[in-house]
């Protein structure tokens, strides 16, 4: 207990996407010093701010060229030192993403270690020479790559593989190697002398590979998506406690480990546990994923699976609590958005909120995502050309290009689940480019901000954005911030086959929160309560109803 990001209130920033100042279509540092005070407004005091290192954008700055550089894209490095003074003069603090797994395939490192195979940078990264099969060149392993095709790239000038999980031009850093460790010290450690407040770690779990050796998955594609290989292994908790005991554990920050390759609780704890020195966080990705329907058709809406979503929130819940901290949210820059996701657009503004109660009442340090606490949704993709993302370019060429499949089923597919549904430009007003720049954005605003914008929703008392403000200030300056903070979670009625209930209690302060998640009207049970107040309604209750309006959320004293 005690610790300052136990109390915090997270909001993160995609900054390409975010507020551009300088009117060349691009979000960058001084378009979040413009900012400030609207994320005061909010109530917020920490922002996560995605990559704005030096890139050649491959990946959008996860492909870093220069970790000691700010790209011109976003700025200078007096940008990012005013604005971390700025931040903290407004009690905001700062994390920023720590790149581990990779580097772009233009960082001075990888431009030398392609080179030849004794130059000094050669073990920077996993190099491996061809297998040939019946006369062909092969890869060194089936693996695949997250963003499509095969996880490794063959290098003409020395003849060999080197390995990439994401794509060719991230080539994955070799954390077997020493020098490579002491590389990430100083550089960790600079960035931390320079004021910031604490890491996401991006990807950490992949830090360390299995032996290579085949995947022995039965599929249809190819490349084998077996992230086991290379996600969650002993060896990366090695790296991780070598970097706490040698950095992180030198200052008061936070730290938050990026765990996807389907990390099980288990897996988290071994991040997450204090006695082990490693991380104070993960984000896992278990709500995201969970009956997501990629599938379904063009326009039809999805329908949450109750069960599978409070069993989710449970079992990671119940699972941390006591033995580590838990990091909350709906969706990051690799998601689709909430409110198209999981909301409901006949039941917009009730699904919003109910959404944000069920969410930022539970166990752990909350995170919103830009854009969320106003609802905004994901844009319509009508052709390739609509998307950006590095990964869904990639498939497209091996899924449609390669194997032909129809266009149209494609993009139907991946609006669903494509990372570019989250990286449109913040809705700041109904103006031209919604506010976010004079000039045409870097990517697509979503026709909706002329609705759905910043401004509109600052101006309705009864708006998202104006409930988001009520649920940040009572988890952050109500008498009611340490049963949220710290008190024990506890579901309550778990077969309900429409309700989501459960307790916060600490010492002898109990909340109790009741969400439907559902569009159904549902009658409801006496509770078995007195209820002392109510703390937050979607419907404006003065007192408890007995039916259950579709998407209604309450939060309930009780004793
Ligand atoms: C993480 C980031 C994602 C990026 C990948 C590679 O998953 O969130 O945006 O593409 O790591 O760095
Ligand atoms: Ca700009």
């Amino acid at each position: 207990m005690g610790k300052w990001w136990k109390k915090a209130f997270g909001y993160q920033i995609y900054i390409r996407s975010f507020k551009d100042s300088n009117n060349d279509g691009i979000g960058d540092i001084r378009g979040i010093i413009e900012k400030l005070d609207y994320l005061s407004y909010l109530g917020i005091n920490l922002i996560w701010i995605c990559p704005f290192f030096k890139s050649p954008m491959d990946d959008n700055g996860y492909d870093v060229s220069d970790f000691y550089n700010v790209s011109s894209d976003y700025g200078t490095m007096n940008d990012i030192q005013e604005l971390i003074v700025k931040a903290h003069q407004k009690k905001i603090k700062i994390i920023i993403d720590l790149i581990l797994n990779q580097t772009s395939d233009e960082h001075l490192w990888f431009q030398e270690s392609r080179k030849s195979k004794d130059n000094p940078y050669r073990d920077y990264y996993i190099w491996a020479p061809p297998r040939y099969i019946n006369g062909q060149r092969v890869e060194p392993t089936n693996w695949a790559s997250f963003f499509g095709g095969s996880c490794w790239e063959y290098d003409q000038q020395t003849n060999e593989y080197y390995m990439k999980i994401f794509s060719r031009k991230m080539p994955d850093l070799n954390w077997k190697n020493p020098r490579v460790r002491d590389e990430i010290v100083k550089m960790t450690d600079y960035w931390l002398s320079m004021g910031i407040d604490g890491f996401r770690l991006d990807a950490v779990a992949h830090l360390g590979k299995s032996d290579l050796m085949d995947s022995t998955y039965q599929t249809q594609e190819r490349y084998k998506p077996e992230w086991e290989k290379y996600s969650n292994l002993s060896v990366v908790h090695d790296y991780l406690r070598e970097l706490n005991q040698k950095v992180f554990s030198k200052y008061d920050i936070v730290t938050i480990g990026e765990v996807g390759g389907r990390a099980l609780v288990e897996d988290a704890l071994r991040y997450v546990s204090p006695k082990r020195r490693e991380l104070n966080m993960v984000f896992n990705f278990d709500h995201n994923w969970c009956n997501n329907g990629w599938n379904r058709k063009k326009g039809e809406k999805l329908k949450i699976d109750v069960q599978a979503m409070k069993d989710i929130f449970e079992k990671w819940q119940t699972g941390l609590q006591g033995k580590g901290w838990n990091a909350i949210y709906w969706l990051n820059h690799d998601q689709p958005r909430v409110a198209s996701h999981y909301g409901d657009r006949d039941y917009f503004h009730e699904s919003a909120k109910m959404l944000a109660v069920c969410m930022y009442f539970m166990w752990g340090t909350p995170f919103i995502y830009n854009g969320e606490e106003i609802g905004m949704t994901n844009p319509e993709f009508k052709s390739i050309v609509d998307f950006k993302d590095v990964s869904i370019h990639n498939q497209y060429r091996i899924n449609v290009i390669e194997n032909k499949q129809d266009p149209t089923d494609f993009i139907n597919y991946v609006s669903y689940s494509t990372r570019d549904n989250a990286r449109t430009i913040m809705q700041w007003s109904n103006d031209e480019y919604a506010g976010f720049s004079n000039d045409k954005p870097w990517n697509m605003v979503n026709d909706n901000y002329r609705i759905i914008n910043v401004k509109d929703e600052i101006a309705n008392k009864d708006s998202i954005l104006n409930f988001y403000r009520k649920i940040v200030d009572i988890r952050l300056h109500s008498e009611y911030n340490n049963v949220i903070a710290y008190g024990k979670y506890q579901q309550l009625k778990k077969e309900h086959q429409q309700l989501y209930f459960y307790l916060r209690q600490y010492r002898t302060k109990k909340i109790l929160v009741i969400c439907n998640l559902t569009n159904e009207n549902v009658k409801i049970d006496e509770l078995e309560y007195k209820i002392i107040n109510i703390i937050i309604s979607n419907y404006e209750r003065k007192e408890i109803p007995q039916e259950f309006a579709p998407y209604e959320a309450i939060v309930l004293e009780v004793e």
